[in-house]
């Protein structure tokens, strides 16, 4: 208890401080410390009120999710029962007061709840994000919440799982104040207030003026399953928080708080809580490189610098901007400066119409960005990003020429999507600065950034590819240099193969819809179209000669090329567009598929959903083992993040390399062997995915294993 919680008292007020860094999660022995704490400050003739504040850079984010994962895979004593502790806080002799900063979230809003009253900090966040882990509140929070801000906001905070700030938890009544400068002190003097007013407590549980009615409500539940089902498609916790609420307004307090535990039961014994908490942990765990240590040096980035203001470069200026780092952003010519200007204003102003933020803070951002036509200023610059075309004579060239301005302890970045990082570094004095930085479309609202390691690259320079990253508000991955990386290395064959089932018998819609259905946010040729056709055309062209002679090669995607078909931007592709570029199925495709099929002799068939998914993951899942084993990601979990952060694929499924473990290797290495004998020699298992199917293991095993095995000999990637 000492260690976790502490008690002290402050002039009369009892000050529970809990102390579980780094976030001050519930894990074993927080709830226990905090009810012996309540029992001594209650005990306490001083005290007449008592204050609970979080040690450290926050208040509660949450039960322990490691205690979580041990529930969701059946091991461990199953889910934390809060139960005892929120009773406790909530029948407590003496007035609680709830002091709030950095972040009350999921369990921690849930003990913040059964206070008598809460205080916060202005930046403070607030909310119940569970349905990002595949379920839902289970510490009372979806009886308690909507008893504090109404039906309505409880519905919406639960299913979007989005938090809030402290100004807005005050006008819905989730706090009582907020606290401008020192917390401690502002919480001392609110209970203070409370004590002299003879200590009332308001108990949450027994407020009844914000629950509405069952018949009122129907339509705040009806739409709150609709929010669900648009922004959280086929997920079953966002769906399944509204009918607890329901419960709040249905059923007395402890007969509610008995249905969301039984709701909470079957959520967390899903595969999507699984899946999520995998996603939660692989996403932490990516910024874990074995050579690289809290102690490794990072260079302070005060000034970036663009080349190229298309719509890579301008939209990695604006993430830049976002973050507060001034930004240097030079283009060749001044048209294409303007327009790449113009597109950022343009999207900024759609920011402010949306009301993501005022125009004073649009002012700021774009204050941030310098348009420039010449290198003035990047001699100054911290870091480089190039961004101009993906051409190596191009790309050399300008490193060449970069070489000779920044500073030598300019950190030189390219944002190349596929060439050779390491031919890139070759061009300069200083191989170790340089790193490869792939940003994805859009960079201002993509995730992900693939940062790829050179032969060369130095480890403070990985250390600071990644704190950049995180500044920007991103995840950055850290991959080995090979031909497109790791996420573009995985989509060539799986582009490649699902272009069969449709000379075989599919058609694009079908296979697009299978895989939407899936989860994937989008089909595939819905993304060669958006793409590009022709980017499709030349990438398969340059791999034609990794072909072994006699293996298939898909037909349709050459035919659309040739005939001008290039996608959205042509208005025709995979699809026809219309002016709102939304894609019709158009029958001259089908027509060009079932001649191509004539022609090349292949009989067509009724082509089934699972065969459709199969054969589109398990090539991609099947690349994925080559490159864990040839070492260009670390982790099989590095993979899933890549894949759940820049290409759409549904987090509920925690990513390819997951969704192949809930499987099972062997299944999925037994069906690559049986499309090998149908289709030929690509379909051949990976060693790795042969080796851990025999061996009855995962991918997350091998994980671990490799993990623990590195801690002993650390290696890069
Ligand atoms: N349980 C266990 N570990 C947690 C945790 C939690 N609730 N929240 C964060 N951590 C760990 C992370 O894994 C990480 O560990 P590591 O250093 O070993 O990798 C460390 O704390 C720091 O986390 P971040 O790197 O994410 O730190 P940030 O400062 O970027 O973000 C945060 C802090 C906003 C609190 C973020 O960690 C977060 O969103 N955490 C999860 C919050 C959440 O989902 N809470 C609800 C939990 S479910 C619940 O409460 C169920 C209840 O209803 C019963």
């Amino acid at each position: 208890m000492e260690q976790l919680v502490n008690l002290t008292t402050r002039d009369g007020v009892a000050v529970i401080t809990i102390d579980n860094p780094p976030v001050n999660a519930l894990s074993p022995g927080v709830p226990e410390g905090l009810i012996a704490a309540l029992d001594a400050a209650e005990q306490d003739p001083s005290a007449r009120a008592i204050v609970v504040i979080g040690g450290g850079r926050t208040f509660i984010a949450g039960a322990d999710i490691k205690e979580l994962e041990l529930a969701a895979s059946g091991r461990g004593s199953g889910p934390p029962d809060f139960h005892r502790i929120l009773a406790r806080i909530e029948d407590a002799g003496k007035p609680v007061v709830m002091a709030i900063h950095g972040t009350a979230l999921g369990g921690g809003n849930e003990v913040a709840m059964a206070g008598h009253y809460r205080v916060a900090v202005p930046d403070a966040q607030i909310g119940q994000p569970e349905v990002n882990l595949g379920i839902i509140p289970g510490a009372e929070g979806t009886q308690r919440l909507p008893r504090l801000v109404g039906v309505a906001a409880a519905v919406d905070l639960c299913v979007s799982g989005k938090p809030i700030r402290a100004p807005e938890a005050l006008k819905l009544g989730l706090i009582d104040r907020v606290i401008e400068g020192d917390l401690l002190n502002g919480a001392l003097a609110f209970a203070r207030e409370i004590a002299d007013k003879g200590g009332p407590r308001r108990k949450t549980s027994e407020l009844t003026d914000k629950l509405g009615s069952e018949f009122v409500d129907a339509s705040i539940f009806a739409a709150g399953r609709d929010q669900a089902r648009k922004t959280r498609r086929n997920m079953l916790a966002p769906l399944k928080v509204v009918d607890a609420i329901e419960a709040a307004v249905n059923l007395p307090f402890d007969e509610g708080c008995r249905k969301e535990r039984e709701i909470f039961q079957e959520c967390i014994a899903s595969d999507q809580a699984r899946a999520l908490i995998h996603a939660f942990f692989a996403e932490r765990a990516v910024s874990k490189i074995p050579d690289i240590s809290k102690e490794t040096a990072v260079y302070n980035i005060r000034q970036a610098a663009i080349i190229g203001a298309g719509t890579m470069g301008g939209g990695i200026a604006m993430a830049c901007a976002n973050a507060g780092i001034p930004v240097l952003l030079k283009e060749v010519e001044q048209a294409a400066l303007d327009r790449g200007i113009a597109t950022i204003k343009k999207n900024y102003d759609n920011s402010v119409k949306k009301g993501r933020f005022s125009p004073a803070v649009m002012d700021q951002r774009m204050a941030l960005i310098h348009p420039q036509l010449t290198y003035e200023g990047f001699e100054q610059a911290d870091l480089i990003i190039e961004a101009a075309f993906e051409s190596m004579a191009l790309k050399k060239s300008i490193f060449a020429e970069i070489d000779k301005i920044a500073k030598p302890d300019c950190v030189l970045a390219s944002n190349t999507s596929t060439l050779d990082i390491d031919e890139i570094a070759s061009v300069t004095s200083r191989p170790r600065m340089v790193i490869g930085l792939h940003f994805f479309s859009p960079a201002n609202v993509m995730r992900l950034v693939e940062i790829v390691r050179g032969q060369a690259t130095s480890k403070e320079v990985v250390a600071t590819a990644l704190a950049v990253s995180k500044k920007l508000g991103k995840v950055g991955v850290v991959v080995g240099n090979c031909r497109g990386f790791v996420g573009n290395r995985m989509m060539l064959p799986y582009m490649r193969e699902a272009q069969f089932p449709v000379e075989e018998g599919a058609t694009p819609e079908q296979v697009d819809r299978t895989l939407t259905n899936f989860g994937m946010a989008m089909g595939i040729f819905a993304v060669d179209d958006m793409a590009g056709v022709d980017v499709g055309y030349r990438v398969g062209q340059e791999y034609k000669h990794l072909e072994k002679p006699g293996v298939r090669t898909p037909r349709v995607l050459e035919k659309l090329f040739h005939l001008g078909r290039h996608g959205q931007k042509t208005g025709a592709g995979w699809y026809r567009y219309d002016e709102n570029r939304k894609p019709v199925a158009d029958p001259e495709v089908h027509a060009l598929i079932e001649n191509t099929a004539q022609e090349a002799g292949i009989e067509r068939r009724q082509i089934t959903e699972d065969e459709i998914i199969q054969r589109c993951l398990y090539i991609m899942i099947n690349e994925g083992a080559k490159i864990l084993e040839e070492g260009y990601a670390l982790r099989a979990a590095d993979i899933d993040v890549i894949y759940l952060t820049g290409y759409g694929f549904p987090a509920y499924r925690g990513g390819p390399m997951w969704y192949a473990d809930t499987v099972g290797l062997k299944k999925v290495r037994d069906r690559i062997a049986e499309f090998g004998a149908q289709h030929g020699d690509f379909w051949q298992a990976a060693p790795l995915l042969d080796r851990l199917a025999d061996e009855g293991e995962t991918f997350a095993a091998w994980d671990s294993k490799q993990d623990r095995a590195r801690e002993h000999a650390p290696a890069l990637v």
